[in-house]
């Protein structure tokens, strides 16, 4: 037997082509699920639908704005038509620097519309259709959710919400044999930590790589493999009996530091 196979299985992963959630696309796409990548992002949608094509996987790109509750109730309903929908990641996830006064009513708007109303709106589309046959839900949060960062006020509520909301559907859904999880990563070495650095520290991105990645225990930041492989175990049948958990993968940030 395979372990951890996703044949014949329909999944969506949102902001799938970068980072993070381009490796879970790519994973998912390799263990035989047929992968619906909702993404903002044309370029990076189209180049990695290709690449998983070359690879001998099944993938496409609906172009999608996850704020936006019509669109993407429509690219669901779309999908569904022709598949049963058994895989949820909500992956994207935009960032904000700034603690309580550095943060304006616009940038609280703009973190919530993505990085809540956004996983609000993917798993409000699906969640009628899921409940037919059973489903798993994933939710990115961030370590952020449970220890907080500093300077990211809006980013961290955002997060926290990210893990409330992901109890409440594993509680409410549980006879229908929906599972939702959260995955918490730390600092995972993605096109997301190389902008931050490169806006926030210019001409020192080295120096500031560096001292990220000492930020964690284990000495170097997360690969977007490692946390795919999560979210790969997650969404398989052998977790089976996981839900309703949130899941650090940390490099040791949580419980080791100090
Ligand atoms: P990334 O910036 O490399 O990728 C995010 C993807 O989401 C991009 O392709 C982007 O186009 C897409 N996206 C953004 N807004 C969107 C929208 N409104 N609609 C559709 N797609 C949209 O980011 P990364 O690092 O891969 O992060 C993925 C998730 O993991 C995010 O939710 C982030 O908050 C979370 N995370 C990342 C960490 C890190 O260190 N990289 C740490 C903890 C959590």
């Amino acid at each position: 037997m395979t372990l951890f196979s996703l044949k014949n299985k329909t999944a969506i992963v949102t902001g799938g082509a970068s980072g993070i959630g381009e490796a879970i696309s790519k994973k998912f796409a390799a263990q035989g699920a047929q992968v619906h990548i909702l993404e903002f992002n044309a370029e990076n949608g189209d180049r990695t639908v290709a690449e998983i094509s070359a690879a001998g996987g099944k993938a496409t790109f609906h172009s999608c704005d996850v704020s936006n509750t019509e669109q993407v109730a429509q690219i669901v309903a779309t999908i569904a038509e022709k598949q049963y929908i058994d895989i949820l990641v909500n992956n994207a996830g935009i960032a904000h620097v700034g603690n309580l006064e550095g943060t304006a009513v616009a940038d609280m708007d703009r973190i919530y519309n993505v990085n809540i109303k956004g996983v609000y709106n993917c798993m409000h589309a699906v969640i009628g259709k899921m409940k037919e046959k059973g489903g798993v839900i994933v939710n990115m949060a961030s370590i952020a959710s449970s220890v907080g960062i500093s300077d990211r006020f809006a980013y961290s509520m955002s997060k926290g919400a990210v893990m409330t909301m992901t109890l409440s559907v594993a509680k409410d859904y549980l006879d229908q044999g929906i599972r939702c999880n959260s995955i918490s990563p730390a600092r995972i070495h993605t096109p997301f930590v190389d902008g931050f650095i490169g806006k926030n520290y210019p001409g020192k991105e080295a120096e500031m790589f560096e001292k990220l990645s000492k930020t964690q225990p284990i000495g170097r930041m997360g690969k977007p493999e490692e946390v795919a492989n999560l979210a790969l175990y997650l969404c398989s049948d052998e977790a089976s009996f996981i839900t309703g958990t949130d899941f650090p993968i940390d490099g040791g940030y949580i419980k080791l530091n100090g």
